[in-house]
This record gives C-alpha cells, sequence and structure tokens, in this order.
C-alpha cells in the first residue's frame, strides 16, 4: 500500500460514487477537497449540504465551485494535485458524463494536476463498441471523455469498477429491482456467463424457499426491450452485454492495465452469501 499523501479534489462529491471516495480518500489519509456547489445549485437540497457538512466535520475541505463557473473550476483545481471526478451517469437518476469535458479544460488551464480520474467506475468502455443502443450512450460519451483527456495530455487512470454489487448482487441480477426475488429468478440465456456467480441455493436459505430457475433466451430478450421506456432500455442493453455476451470477463488485461486486487492485496473481499445477508 502506498503512503504517499496527495491533496485529493473530489467533483460530485455527494453523489452514490462521490460519497464513497470522499469516505476512502478521508480515511487513507490524504487531504481531501469537495467541490461544493453554490447555494442556487443546491436550492432546497437539505440531505446534499448535510452529507456536505459531515463531510467537513470529518475533516474534508469543502470549496465552492460549478460546472457554469469555468474560473471557479480552475481555482478549485489549483488547489490540489489529484482530481476524482464522480459525475452521475446512470441512466436512474441523469446523465452528465459529458459535462466532464468542461473540467478536462480546466484541468489543462490550471496545469498543475499530476492525474485525473474521470467518473468511469463501470465497464471498460474501450471493449463496448458493440453495446446496444440506446444505452451505448453511457459508453461512447465517457470515450468522448476519455479522448479529451488523452489529448490534452492529462496524466490519468481509468478505474473500471464493472457492476457494482447493489446494483447486480443483491437483486441477483434482476432487472428494474433492488431486490432479491423471492419466488423465481430469470436466467439469461443459460446463466452461465462468467460475469456474476449467481448462487440461488444461498439466497433460497435466506428467504426460506427454493427459487423457480427461469431461462429467457437471447431472442426473447431483445423483443422484450422494444416495449419499455427510455431508461428501462438503457439498462436492458447494459444487461445484454454482461449476461449475453460477457462483456466483463471475455477479454485479457493487456499491459495498459492493471487488476486492482493485485494493486490493494490489503481489500478482503466478501463472499457472495454474506453480502445476501443483508437482504434477509
Ligand atoms: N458499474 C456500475 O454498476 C455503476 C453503477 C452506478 C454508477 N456507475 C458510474 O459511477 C459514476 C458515478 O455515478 P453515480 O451513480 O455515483 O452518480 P450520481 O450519484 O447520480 O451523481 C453524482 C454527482 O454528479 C453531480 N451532478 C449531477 N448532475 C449535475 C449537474 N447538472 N451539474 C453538476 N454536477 C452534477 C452531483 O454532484 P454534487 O455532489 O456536486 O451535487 C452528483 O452528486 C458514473 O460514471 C456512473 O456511470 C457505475
Amino acid at each position: 500500500m502506498t503512503t504517499t499523501k496527495s491533496k485529493v479534489l473530489v467533483v460530485g462529491g455527494t453523489g452514490y460514487m462521490g460519497r464513497r471516495i470522499v469516505k476512502a480518500s478521508l480515511a487513507a489519509g490524504h487531504p481531501t477537497y469537495v467541490l461544493q456547489r453554490p447555494a442556487p445549485e443546491i436550492g432546497l437540497d437539505i440531505d446534499k449540504l448535510q452529507l456536505l457538512l459531515s463531510f467537513k466535520k470529518q475533516g474534508a475541505n469543502l470549496v465552492e465551485g460549478s460546472f457554469s463557473d469555468f474560473r471557479s473550476l480552475v481555482d478549485a483545481i489549483k488547489l490540489v494535485d489529484v482530481v476524482i471526478c464522480t459525475m452521475s451517469g446512470t441512466h436512474i437518476r441523469s446523465h452528465n458524463i459529458l459535462l466532464q469535458l468542461k473540467l478536462v479544460e480546466a484541468i489543462k488551464e490550471a496545469g498543475n494536476i499530476k492525474r485525473f480520474l474521470p467518473s468511469e467506475f463501470g465497464m471498460d468502455v474501450a471493449r463496448m463498441g458493440n453495446a446496444l443502443e440506446p444505452g451505448r450512450t453511457t459508453f461512447d460519451d465517457k470515450m468522448k471523455v476519455r479522448k479529451a483527456i488523452e489529448d490534452a495530455k492529462i496524466p490519468f487512470t481509468y478505474v473500471c469498477g464493472m457492476s457494482f454489487a447493489a446494483y447486480q448482487a443483491g437483486n441477483l441480477c434482476q432487472m428494474q429491482t433492488l431486490l432479491p426475488p423471492k419466488d423465481r429468478v430469470l436466467m439469461y440465456g443459460n446463466g452461465d456467463s462468467k460475469v456474476i456467480v449467481m448462487d440461488e441455493d444461498d439466497i433460497a436459505t435466506l428467504v426460506g424457499k427454493k427459487l423457480e430457475r427461469v431461462s429467457l433466451s437471447k431472442q426473447d430478450f431483445l423483443a422484450s426491450i422494444k416495449g419499455m421506456d427510455y431508461a428501462n432500455q438503457v439498462g436492458a442493453g447494459h444487461y445484454y452485454a454482461m449476461y449475453y455476451e460477457g462483456c466483463l470477463t471475455n477479454f485479457e488485461i493487456g499491459e495498459e492495465g492493471e487488476e486492482a486486487s493485485k494493486l490493494y492485496p490489503e481489500v478482503k473481499c466478501t463472499r457472495m452469501d454474506e453480502f445476501m445477508k443483508i437482504y434477509a
């Protein structure tokens, strides 16, 4: 584990991913800065404000800045060595990944940043060229941001977290729900994609009954997407890539990447049966 401390600015710090990054940065002892958007942008969002104040209580520095005020971004960036952006990219809430192009410009202008981690944290978007519409918007937009970063010659790390457990594990990979199924579980094809191990016996033990396994063919899955609204079509495209095409595991990590468990051997993995106990 590295002991070097860097001044870190988290942009998007009150979000789902961002609050975890702020917590981890503080826990690792990095001087941590969080972009606080100005009052009109926070509006009456009391939870956002409370979260920001709780960061401050834990030792973070709140720095006011806005994507509609370029100078404020440059000034905030000048305070730190590393910028981590966790801008919203989730179709379920909002999708603002392209706002990061302004951040890239500001980092370029500031000229002091040693490393930028853009809002990635999902699939390796460079491998998602064949993803279904409209879900591929997420990947295409993240690729535009990558290109801008590389064109500006900003040192970067792309963190590919693959699939978040709370979105994909707790629900046993079922769409349009976050909770574990209680009666039957839909299998994508044979359910043999190497993406996530689905152990229905474990969950069945927890809910006290055996789940019925229902297999959904690729054709039926694709046909079912047509009737969905936009947000669900985006999500379904991601499911298709993961469970029918196995996009999370069907490649080798080349020299340009590093497998995270090798970089952070101190992080202990949670077994699926342990993870599922929270839903019991
Ligand atoms: N692999 C997976 O399964 C998975 C799942 C979910 C997300 N992700 C990825 O993780 C990343 C973060 O997503 P998230 O779900 O954590 O995002 P989120 O909670 O929806 O939003 C993160 C932050 O984006 C900022 N934001 C949103 N709209 C904005 C606007 N108009 N102007 C300025 N700031 C705005 C806000 O920052 P403030 O704190 O300043 O208000 C918000 O807290 C994305 O790249 C997403 O694709 C991956």
